[in-house]
């Protein structure tokens, strides 16, 4: 199974990639278009195939490519946005809503496991939070508070399961972890059951709007009534790419010499944070850790992340050896909320999942319920909280003119980076380096058999300059999160198409 990353998470350890059951198109025309093989596309083309729609999942890779194959798959109803945060920004009432969503999404993967008998190693365990610094610990009070507020069992304790020396511990019952990747495997099984078609490898490469949409993909012309974008973050330009930044985040999962796996979820206070759980991985125990998160594009040397995330869990837990390191993306959104329903400046039949934080698990699968109630036209009582087209300047203001600023000075000033084409015959085997040539800023990468891969440096999105990812080896585009492979293959939205290939001649 591929990732959007050459490096390999725990969740591809043994997993061949999904077959799909039959690569034909049926029907003339569809009830659904999903684009995108993550838990959002493949969850909700399953709720609104049982409801009796015609459904088709048209994946650019694989089942699983995206984040949904690198995340590390907490299951939580606190979110990144604490409940005391959203008391603040949106009111007591709206925040309690936002409880009710955690505890649907959650209620929705344990009635899948259960009914289907779906072995994704699902287990319901407690989660802590805690503070490890003076200044943490009235934040921590906060927030216990408000999620008691918001009605979520969270108490003061006194231990932790984790041997992470703290001021302060909660724990909060009712989480839940699993195997991300069985998970939607079974899932789409079910879909394709139910009749419903997965087409992989077949990119969306634009829509054609009307009442019925025609759906122009890598493998001809789908019709349809609707279409969802379950991208992560949706292709094109949309004001939604204003509103959400990209980041990446940082996991590995390690061995422990003295067998003392934690049986819960974990989350310090640190900025950024730092998360835990354990897993059984073909019948090998890990314990899986993340954090190190920032800006996408924004880092100039990424394994460094992996060397101070690794080298902080050493601290703490007796580690016999790191089986895996990856990183994957998420969008943050401007107001802490994500955007969920119709996509703003399309026709009333596209939609959209996106903003989803670090709770990608969580609100991928509350995006199936909300979707499959609008498709299906019916109300749903989450749909003014998660409006993408809602606007809250108060509430996202900094954010949005912070990260709008950002991508500016990205537009201008980084037209004035790179070296030299003759300065490329000093790049040793391994590294990248931005060159300019005629006039044009070029992406190059020297791999371990001295090839040279070139590609142009300017995104196809809106034309940022690409920022070498020397962990995924990958170019990251720092304004709006696109991700390309050393030969210029789209990974990640919000662009359409690949980086320009060019030939270097020495
Ligand atoms: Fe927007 Fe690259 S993702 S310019």
């Amino acid at each position: 199974m591929n990732r959007d990353g050459a490096l390999e998470s725990a969740w591809q350890a043994g997993m061949e990639t999904y077959t799909s059951k039959n690569s034909n198109t049926p029907h003339s025309i569809y009830d659904v278009v999903i684009v995108g093989g993550g838990i959002t596309g493949i969850t909700t083309a399953l709720q609104l195939q049982k409801a009796g729609k015609k459904c088709v999942i048209a994946e650019a890779n694989n089942i699983g490519f995206g984040t949904t194959g690198g995340t590390t798959a907490h299951l939580n109803t606190i979110f990144d946005l604490s409940y005391d945060e959203a008391i603040k920004k949106f009111g007591e009432d709206n925040a309690r809503l936002l409880a009710a969503a955690g505890l649907e999404a959650m209620q929705l993967i344990k009635t899948n496991v259960q009914q289907y008998e779906i072995d994704c190693d699902f287990s319901e365990i407690d989660g802590y939070l805690f503070s490890v610094e003076e200044d943490q610990d009235e934040l921590l009070d906060k927030m216990v508070e408000a999620t008691k507020q918001v009605g979520l069992p969270i108490e003061f304790v006194d231990e932790s399961p984790f041997p992470i020396p703290f001021r302060k511990i909660s724990r909060v019952e009712g989480q839940a972890q699993f195997n991300p990747i069985k998970y939607i495997y079974a899932l789409a099984k079910i879909f394709e059951d139910n009749g419903g078609v997965i087409l992989q490898q077949c990119r969306v490469k634009s829509i054609d709007e009307s009442d019925t949409l025609t759906i122009h993909t890598s493998q001809g012309t789908l019709l349809a009534y609707n279409a969802v974008y379950a991208t992560h973050i949706p292709p094109g330009v949309n004001i939604l790419h204003f509103r959400c930044a990209p980041y990446r985040s940082y996991a590995i999962a390690v061995k422990l010499k003295n067998n003392q796996y934690p049986a819960a979820l974990g989350y310090d206070l640190c900025e950024p944070y730092h998360y835990y759980r354990s897993e059984v991985i073909e019948g090998k125990k890990y314990l899986i850790a993340g954090g190190e998160d920032h800006k996408t594009g924004h880092e100039e040397n990424t394994e460094q992340c992996f060397r101070r995330l690794e080298s902080f869990v050493r601290k703490y837990f007796d580690v016999e050896e790191v089986a895996f390191k990856w990183s994957s993306q998420f969008f943050e959104p401007a107001d802490g909320l994500p955007y969920i329903g119709h996509l703003p400046g399309n026709r009333e039949n596209i939609f959209t999942a996106t903003g989803f934080g670090g709770n990608g698990m969580m609100f991928g699968t509350l995006s199936a319920i909300i979707l499959t109630d609008f498709i299906q036209k019916k109300e749903n009582k989450y749909a003014n909280l998660f409006e993408p087209a809602r606007v809250k300047p108060v509430a996202g203001f900094t954010n949005f003119v912070k990260e709008a600023a950002d991508v500016v000075s990205h537009l201008v000033g980084d037209s004035f980076a790179g070296k030299k084409i003759e300065e490329m015959a000093e790049l040793a085997a391994g590294e990248a380096t931005l060159v300019k040539h005629d006039g044009q800023l070029i992406a190059v990468y020297k791999d371990m058999q001295h090839q040279v891969h070139a590609v142009n440096a300017a995104c196809t999105h809106i034309k940022c300059t690409m920022h070498w990812n020397n962990a995924e080896l990958s170019w990251d585009c720092p304004c709006h999160g696109s991700r390309f492979s050393i030969d210029g293959e789209l990974l990640t939205a919000p662009a359409r198409k690949d980086l320009e290939k060019i030939n270097l001649e020495f």
